[in-house]
């Protein structure tokens, strides 16, 4: 069922992961998806495998710590499509174990400039172009860590309950012109990002955010969902 046919889907963190599946399953739902992160190889592995399944995607390898590669990837995404339906801020690091008094300055500050600067700079970049043509769903991958403490991760932790923030003011900004913006909370993914939980039976899998992701961006245009909060069931 092809039903973002005609639609352009810009997702970052693509190379691996969460990301990886959800360009995957955008693509399948017919989406010509832009994939975004810094390791070129990786994406175009990615792009490989989406064209091979009969969709469309090409790479833009970038640092979203860089604001203007991002203003770059906007102007080129206006001249090649003219439209941007849907925007995945996924790409995150996450810098845990240790506690906040042994974080230093650099390590603070990578955390900030991935999770929370980014998405920011990305819907500065590609809102306008939703704005434009009065709808698009900006969808940020937050996590259970942006509503609970997490110890050994404050930085982190931070940097996604700044991103609810973000996602929820953004919303309240956008909707008027039927911009949908959107926040995923997982808890922890089988994925190779850092993570507290070792016991991967326990663990979500990538795939179960793209289908949450895709939900979101099927939804009727005259409602939104504001947040999943995405949590494991028993032990498999
Ligand atoms: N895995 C979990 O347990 C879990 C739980 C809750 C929430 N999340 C969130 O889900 C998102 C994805 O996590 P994941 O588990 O899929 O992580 P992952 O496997 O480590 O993948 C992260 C992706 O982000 C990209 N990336 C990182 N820094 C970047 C930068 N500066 N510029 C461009 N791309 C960058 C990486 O590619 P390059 O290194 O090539 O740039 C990679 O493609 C993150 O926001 C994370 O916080 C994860």
């Amino acid at each position: 069922m092809e039903v973002l046919t005609g639609q352009v889907a810009v997702v970052t963190g693509a190379g691996r992961g969460i990301g990886e599946a959800i360009s995957k399953r955008l693509a399948k739902l017919g989406a010509a998806v832009v994939l975004i992160a810094r390791d070129a190889e990786r994406l175009a592995e990615v792009n490989g495998q989406i064209e091979m399944a009969g969709g469309r995607a090409e790479v833009f390898p970038l640092d979203l710590r860089d604001e203007e590669a991002i203003t770059a990837l906007a102007n080129s995404i206006k001249e090649r499509y003219g439209r941007c339906d849907i925007l995945v801020n996924n790409a995150g690091i996450g810098a845990m174990g240790a506690p906040l008094h042994e974080t230093s300055p650099d390590t603070w500050e990578a955390v900030m400039a991935t999770n929370l600067r980014a998405p920011y700079l990305m819907i500065r970049a590609l809102a306008p172009l939703m704005i434009a043509t009065g709808s698009g769903h900006i969808i940020n991958i937050s996590s259970l860590a942006g509503h609970n403490p997490l110890k050994n991760g404050a930085a982190y932790a931070a940097s996604k309950w700044g991103l609810n923030g973000l996602t929820y003011s953004a919303a309240e900004e956008l909707r008027d012109y039927g911009v949908r913006v959107s926040a995923v909370a997982p808890g922890s993914v089988n994925t190779s990002f850092g993570s507290r939980v070792t016991d991967a039976g326990w663990k979500i899998q990538s795939e179960d955010v793209a289908n949450v992701v895709a939900m979101l961006v099927t939804q009727s245009p005259q409602s939104f969902v504001s947040e999943v909060l995405l949590r494991p069931t028993r032990k498999h």
